[in-house]
């Protein structure tokens, strides 16, 4: 099975300060730094080391060099990735002294996929392959239904919310991975309750399999008959930035792989928490062999 990614490619400036800046306020940031982002590109390289092969597709601009080459250091695939005439997708990001964020995105290039493009892409996958999707380009709607005619697994990574969400045929999707602010808007649901966002996601996409991510309180796998608990990991929080991406991109790594629902669980909690204790997004994913090691130890406690 050849793994899809059309996404995002981010350049991330980051900005750590005491504090998220307020209203009528002007703060100075304590350390800034530009890297490579975005939640396609963070998912391809956390699928890459977990030991995946993917192909990413998605738009760059003339400054998109940085991008290209982290993917490839990694060994994704970027024969399929494109050059717009817009800058490259970008993201504001401010990080907090608990290590917690806030993001503005710009999506630059990243709006400039096409239909035509995306047409041409998916000539070259089948019903054999899995495409996995964000909701940081444009036409995401398209893609699922052009993917959904040729018989690919679809996984969809609903993120950010927007209302535009509710018009993409999400019913076709056979894979969620979502956090509980996703998960709660796409189940209609007014609680916060975990178990009330997984009813409502289960009624409302009978067809799908998910893994609802919560934080440091752990996270759900469940389907219309089963349903698995994986705690979090305790780690000093240095910088939340790409840990979603992380847990997305091991625990596809892994189905795809076909490890078990626990052990998938399992691994992409270690690596989210190994990725929350470092800075930036795509930089603080880790390696297969880190994330098997401290299972190890922790297995022998
Ligand atoms: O999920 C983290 C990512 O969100 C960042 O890398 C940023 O680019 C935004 O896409």
């Amino acid at each position: 099975m050849k793994i899809l990614n059309l996404g995002s490619l981010n350049i991330d400036k980051i900005y750590q300060v005491e504090h998220f800046v307020e209203p009528k306020e002007t703060i100075k940031a304590a350390a800034y730094e530009e890297l490579c982002g975005g939640k396609g590109l963070n998912q391809s390289i956390a699928l890459a080391k977990a030991g995946a092969e993917v192909y990413h597709a998605g738009c760059i601009g003339q400054d998109g060099g940085m991008l290209v080459n982290i993917l490839e250091e990694y060994g994704v695939k970027t024969d399929y990735l494109r050059h717009s005439t817009k800058p490259s997708g970008h993201a504001v990001i401010q990080v907090n002294g608990e290590g917690q964020n806030n993001i503005i995105i710009c999506g630059g290039s990243n709006d400039d996929v096409t239909e035509a493009y995306i047409e041409e892409v998916l000539a070259d996958f089948s019903r054999e392959d899995m495409i996995l999707l964000q909701n940081e380009i444009s036409n995401v709607d398209f893609a699922i239904r052009k993917a959904r005619e040729r018989g690919m697994k679809i996984v969809v990574n609903p993120s950010p919310v927007n209302k535009a969400l509710e018009t993409y045929g999400l019913e076709s999707v056979d894979f969620f991975i979502l956090n509980e602010v996703e998960g709660k808007y796409l189940s209609g649901k007014e609680s916060d309750r975990p178990e009330d966002i997984m009813e409502g996601l289960k009624e409302k996409f009978p067809q799908a399999a998910f893994v609802l991510t919560l934080g440091e309180n752990g996270a759900y796998y469940f389907d219309a008959k089963s349903c698995v608990y994986q705690k979090s990991y305790d780690v000093e929080a240095v910088d939340t930035t790409g840990a979603g991406d992380t847990f997305s991109g091991y625990f596809l790594a892994g189905l795809v792989q076909g490890r078990g629902i626990e052990e998938n669980l399992r691994s992409a909690s270690m690596a989210a928490a190994l990725a929350v204790s470092r800075h930036g997004a795509a930089p603080s994913i880790p390696a297969l062999q880190e994330v098997n090691e401290i299972l190890e130890k922790e297995r022998r406690l």
